[in-house]
């Protein structure tokens, strides 16, 4: 069977005044009137029915977050009338490489073994049949122990993401050039780096949706990582079913060190420490994926008018091209303005180059000095 996991525990710091601690991006209906974790559940619906063939058994999702946003989570899935498998509860972040190892022991925990598909609660998919055809790809190779990346093909040396050199193409009945050896994995090389790769043309961005059998992220984070592992173990074992939701032993997870999926594993799998049993895998993925890290990123996904305008809520623009107006309680005009991002919230406003978009987590920063 699959599992979907639904990690939904960043912060979201750079689509500020929307984006709070408190109600981070995920939870907010960015791009539909359905919020980013809403999407993502909705994503998978209809798999089992598409691809019969591979005999699908699609179980409800875990769902890993941070406790103060519990309800959040378990009020979004009930509006959509879905429930959890479980929804477990982060009393501090750890970063991924904790967050999956809390959900492969959840899932594993009546001796099950399925296939976990790890899902960021907060990116965009334009082309949804085409991510569940990929999806079904990736099972028929996890299944059999592989560990699958879903590379997206990329236009510009983002230095904020994982990069995926690709192999020779895997020899696989069915799946002829649609999935290809994982050569090396980089996460968020430097500028010149980035560079290098966008122009040897055999680079792709790592998406950050995985797929592998539980039993086999815990092999591997156990080989990788041993103090994670260790400590995630402790931290279930000292924590307590709730309903749906798993509170874990708040000292001891928080004693566990933080690293995400890719540095603690992902980096090691490739190269020297190959694995024979595990071979890592990258499905080119070509959806229409975002990871909607910044507002210039949100004003690409949305629909734009005829001169490159997203207006939301009261907002009027005369003369000006390429913006994004985000008006929620006031009316808000610009005249003759280009390439901006204009946030109205009841109680903050923003107002920046769209080409400064990613410098917006400096007022986040400053906020934090500033408490
Ligand atoms: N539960 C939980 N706990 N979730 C977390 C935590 C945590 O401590 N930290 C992050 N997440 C969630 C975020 O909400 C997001 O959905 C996902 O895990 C990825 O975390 P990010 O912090 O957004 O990672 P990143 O953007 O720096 O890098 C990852 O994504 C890129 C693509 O968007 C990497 O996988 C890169 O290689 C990749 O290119
Ligand atoms: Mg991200």
């Amino acid at each position: 069977s699959l599992q979907p996991v639904i990690l939904s525990g960043g912060s979201g710091t750079r689509l500020w005044p929307l984006s709070r601690e408190a109600y981070p991006k995920q939870f907010l209906p960015l791009t539909s009137h359905h919020t980013m974790l809403q999407e993502t559940v909705r994503r998978l619906d209809g798999l089992a029915d598409e691809h019969p063939r591979q005999g699908l058994h699609v179980l409800e999702p875990i769902v890993v977050c941070n406790e103060t946003h519990r309800f959040l989570v378990a009020e979004q899935l009930r509006l959509l009338e879905r429930r959890a498998a479980a929804i477990l509860l982060e009393p501090a972040g750890r970063n991924t490489a904790p967050a999956l190892t809390l959900a492969a022991l959840t899932a594993t925990e009546q001796g099950a073994d399925p296939v976990l598909l790890v899902m960021p609660a907060d990116h965009v998919i334009v082309n949804e049949a085409g991510f569940r055809a990929a999806v079904a790809d990736g099972c028929l190779l996890a299944e059999q122990g592989a560990v699958i990346t879903f590379g997206v093909v990329p236009n510009q040396p983002e230095t904020g993401y994982g990069y995926i050199r690709q192999g020779a193409p895997l020899a696989h009945e069915g799946l002829q050039g649609r999935a290809f050896r994982l050569q090396a994995f980089v996460e968020k090389p430097d500028r010149a780096t980035a560079d290098d790769y966008l122009a040897s043309g055999e680079y792709l961005w790592n998406s950050g949706i995985f797929m592998l059998r539980a039993s086999v992220w815990l092999r591997l984070i156990e080989r990788f990582r041993g103090d994670i592992f260790a400590a995630v173990r402790r931290a279930i074992a000292g924590g307590r079913r709730d309903g749906e939701f798993m509170r874990l032993d708040a000292e001891q997870f928080r004693a566990c060190p933080a690293d995400s999926i890719d540095y603690a594993v992902m980096e090691g799998l490739s190269g020297e420490g190959a694995d024979a049993e595990h071979p890592a895998v990258v499905l080119p993925l070509d959806v229409g994926w975002s990871d909607v890290g910044a507002w210039s990123a949100l004003w690409e996904v949305r629909e734009q008018d005829e001169a490159g305008n997203v207006l939301e809520g009261d907002a009027f623009v005369h003369d000006a091209a390429n913006n994004l107006v985000i008006a929620q309680q006031r009316m808000v005009a610009a005249v003759g303005v280009n390439d901006l991002i204009i946030v109205e919230t009841p109680d903050a406003v923003l107002v920046a180059r769209k080409d400064r978009a990613q410098d917006v987590k400096a007022v986040t920063t400053f906020l934090h000095e500033a408490q």
